[in-house]
């Protein structure tokens, strides 16, 4: 059965790590897509952190564009930006509207110093029927240098590389 690496990114630089994960598991790749789009000009952060705020504090739940279909997987890594000490609000909408039971989840997320900020125990909780594996939490300019090596390592560490029949 094949992998499924899901994603949500405004800068890309989840998005590098996500493509990485999933040229090295041979995943399918599906990104997390926003009804309403988030500003990607970086030169425009401070809008974007006031929003992103704005969406934590009132425990938003943006809605996602694409339909998302998880049946088909055992395996699914999910990414994301720390946004705020933990992950952006349209997570909590993913995994409102999916069910994880019997899956096995493989978290990833990129940040600024946070590290995951406790989002892979929060994870395990929103997900208490899924299998939750080591996650790996990777610094933005880090993710941006290329992180194969750090994946390979990882990936290696959790043995989910290999397709399984
Ligand atoms: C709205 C917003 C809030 C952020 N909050 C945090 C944070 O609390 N901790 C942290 O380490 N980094 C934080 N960052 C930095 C991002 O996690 C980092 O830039 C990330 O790599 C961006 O991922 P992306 O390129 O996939 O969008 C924040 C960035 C944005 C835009």
């Amino acid at each position: 059965m094949k992998n499924l690496v899901l994603y949500f990114s405004v800068y890309k630089t989840t998005k590098a790590v996500a493509t990485e994960i999933a040229k090295q598991t041979d995943a399918d790749l599906v990104e997390i897509e926003p009804v309403k789009p988030y500003d990607g000009d970086r030169s425009h952060y401070n809008a974007l952190a006031r929003y992103a705020k704005k969406e934590h504090d009132e425990d938003m739940r943006p809605a996602i564009k694409n339909k998302i279909d998880i049946s088909g997987y055992d395996n699914i890594f999910i990414g994301y930006p720390m946004w705020w000490y933990t992950f952006p609000m349209i997570i909590y909408t993913l995994f409102d509207e999916l069910d994880f039971s019997g899956k096995t989840i493989i978290p990833f997320n990129t940040h600024m110093g946070s590290s995951d900020g406790g989002t892979y125990r929060t994870i395990a909780e929103l997900e208490p029927n899924a299998k939750i594996l080591k996650g790996l939490p990777i610094e933005m300019s880090e993710a941006e240098r290329g992180c194969a090596d750090k994946v390979e390592k990882w990936l290696n560490s959790l043995k989910v590389k290999e397709r399984s029949a």
